[in-house]
């Protein structure tokens, strides 16, 4: 089975993926953190954003996995955790932009596809139920305004000890808002068939809650 979870960020995705994941044994798959580490590999390699030719030819030498433990998430790139390290600022700047090429989206969105396989996932990205599994059976689009999206990130940012303000916050998610809905490929929509889910005004319990009953709904007429 695929549940698909599709959204902007900041509209609860991965917060609301992992409850679920760990309430109805699915396996998480973060798809964002697969281009996070493409952009990782980018700036490890001292590649400039431009060289779409450099950047295609790191996709081979890619591996990643994601491992459960003690109770956290772990991304491995190519045999080293970098579960802290895909989330700094540095790659938070270009990662949109490297999501955007189209070689990356191709051959990332094989990998998920590929690593998905045979299992039943739940995946949190942009454009599972339009373009990665579009038989998905289950497809939710999570939403919420622009202001309370910034407001959950400078949240998290401070508590992770990510020093950025308010303004420079809002201002970074409607650029990725812009870059993510107008792609070429895998642009940021709502899938046909998709449930909205408006998070603003509810807790993370509550849109649990109702993606749970959603899911449990499916399962049950199939
Ligand atoms: O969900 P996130 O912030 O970790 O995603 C990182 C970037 O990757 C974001 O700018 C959008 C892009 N992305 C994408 O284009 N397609 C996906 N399925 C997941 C993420």
């Amino acid at each position: 089975m695929i549940v698909a979870i599709d959204g902007p960020a900041g509209s609860g995705k991965g917060t609301v993926t992992k409850i679920l994941a760990d309430r109805l044994g699915l396996i998480n798959l973060d798809t964002g953190a697969t281009y996070r580490c493409v952009a990782l590999m980018v700036i490890k390699n001292n590649y400039n954003i431009d060289d779409v030719k450099k950047i295609e030819e790191l996709l081979p030498n890619i591996d990643i996995e994601f491992k459960r433990e003690n109770g956290e998430e772990k991304v491995i790139l190519n045999g080293e955790d970098v579960t802290k390290e895909i989330r700094s600022k540095e790659v938070n700047k270009i990662v949109s932009q490297v999501s955007a090429i189209i070689p990356v989206r191709l051959y990332m969105a094989e990998l998920q596809r590929k690593m998905a396989k045979g299992k039943d996932v739940i995946m949190e990205g942009r454009d599972i139920g339009t373009y990665v599994f579009p038989n998905a059976e289950v497809k939710i689009y999570l939403d919420a305004d622009v202001e309370e999206r910034a407001r959950r990130r400078y949240k998290e940012n401070k508590e992770k000890g990510i020093e950025m303000s308010y303004e420079e916050v809002l201002e970074n998610i409607k650029k990725r808002d812009e870059n993510d809905k107008n792609k070429k490929i895998g642009a940021l929509k709502i899938a046909e068939g998709a449930i909205i889910v408006d998070t603003t005004s509810k807790t993370i319990k509550e849109v649990a809650d109702e993606i749970e009953n959603i899911i449990k709904s499916h399962v049950r007429k199939d």
